[in-house]
């Protein structure tokens, strides 16, 4: 009974496959990878390295490295395989033990067009869970360059400066795909359920609380929370709201709005629990409510609240603040200044990817007119 329980119902553990890219790791990654392990009981992500990403796709914005450490801390993850083809093969699912493969309900195609997946489909050994809509690396590619507005006012990413997080590239819409040129992230409470952990502190646990953007979160993040995490047993993350963060941080910041801050940060797995709309300033109040044992920040530099004074003086006042050196010097204006830097790469790259798609839907289209019917499996969210 407990056993059967453990195995998610399932007589043996169903051994799950995911791979991809994984660049600038956003929350419809780890919302396909939810739903992946969800399908069974043990997760294995395939990542791909960058050599094999630049000849399919272009250049990723993150090096291996840092794409194989980010999708180790999404908790649906249960193992990372590094180096990982790109064209999946039955012999990589059985080298690794796994049942089936899953992907999102887009088509990814090699450099030559062809569908990644077509092996594994043709052995049915292929599921499919539904990509999360409103969100994609190359649309935060899109909204980076977006800050460059006054700098870059020509070719195709002529916008609306009030078009913010609507995700839009300025592109014709009409030649924008449905997968990556998506459109609105809707945030729903389900979405905030599914991904929280849903426990409260233990009476006996130590409280940790640390606040701040969390913009594009990124592997210096990620070291600063693993780090934090050390020091209690239940890690809290304040996130300010988006007004909040353009008051200090000026230009377009923050490029994800607080929804989906709020989903980036709760996917990692040293995060018990966020706050949605925490104060710049941590105040008595906030601590004795959530029973904070020590507050912590990085060593990046603070700005002062809008009365001029330290958010953190009440918690160093009373010796319950702590500095961290997460060991890392990635930071999101690094992110945006890597983007601008090979901005004609990327525009490249996002203009290939959604060209390929275009023809593929279009060709689906005219083969959908010859009523002949895809044989794929398709598993909603
Ligand atoms: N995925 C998803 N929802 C998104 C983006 C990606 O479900 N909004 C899924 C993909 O369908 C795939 C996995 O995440 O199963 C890994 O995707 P990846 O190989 O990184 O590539 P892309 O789909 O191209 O991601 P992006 O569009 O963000 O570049
Ligand atoms: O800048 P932001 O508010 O997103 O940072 C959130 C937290 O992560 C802060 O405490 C910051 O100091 C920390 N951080 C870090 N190392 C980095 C980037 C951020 O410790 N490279």
């Amino acid at each position: 009974m407990q056993e059967e329980k453990k195995l998610n119902g399932h007589a043996k553990p169903v051994r799950v496959w995911c791979d991809g890219c994984y660049d600038m790791v956003h929350f419809g990654h780890a919302n396909s990878l939810r739903q992946a392990k969800a399908l069974g009981d043990y997760l294995v992500v395939g990542i791909h390295t960058d050599e094999e990403i630049s000849k399919h796709k272009g250049p990723p914005v993150f090096n291996e490295q840092e794409r194989y450490k980010m999708v180790r801390a999404i908790k649906w993850v249960d193992e990372v395989v590094e180096g990982a083809p790109y064209v999946t093969s039955l012999e990589t699912l059985d080298k690794h033990g796994c049942d089936f493969c899953v992907h999102g309900d887009d088509i990814t195609m090699t450099a030559d067009g062809v569908d990644t997946y077509h092996k594994v489909k043709t052995a049915n050994r292929y599921r499919e869970v539904q990509r999360t809509a409103g969100v994609s690396t190359t649309d935060l590619v899109g909204r980076m360059l977006l800050l460059t507005r006054n700098h870059f006012r020509q070719g195709q990413y002529e916008y609306s400066v009030d078009s913010g997080h609507s995700s839009s590239m300025g592109q014709d819409s009409s030649a924008r795909s449905p997968w990556t040129g998506c459109s609105q992230f809707l945030p729903t409470t389900r979405k905030l359920i599914q991904f929280s952990d849903g426990r409260s502190p233990l009476p006996t646990d130590r409280v940790v609380y640390v606040a701040g953007a969390f913009d594009l979160f990124h592997v210096g993040h990620l070291d600063f929370l693993e780090k934090a995490r050390e020091l209690g047993d239940f890690l809290i993350v304040g996130l300010h709201t988006d007004p909040v963060v353009n008051r200090y941080k000026g230009s377009n910041y923050p490029i994800m709005n607080l929804h989906e801050r709020v989903l980036s940060v709760l996917a990692c797995r040293y995060v018990s629990e966020v706050v949605i709309g925490a104060p710049y300033s941590v105040t008595k109040d906030l601590m004795d409510h959530f029973k904070v044992h020590i507050v912590a920040h990085g060593s990046t530099p603070v700005a002062p609240d809008e009365d001029g004074r330290d958010p953190f003086l009440y918690p160093k006042e009373i010796g319950k603040f702590v500095t961290l050196d997460s060991g890392n010097s990635m930071t999101t204006e690094k992110i945006v200044e890597r983007i601008i830097r090979n901005r004609l790469e990327y525009e490249a790259r996002n203009v290939k990817k959604e060209k390929k798609e275009m023809d593929l839907i279009n060709a689906m289209e005219a083969q959908k007119n010859n009523s002949c019917k895809g044989d794929v499996l398709k598993i909603s969210a």
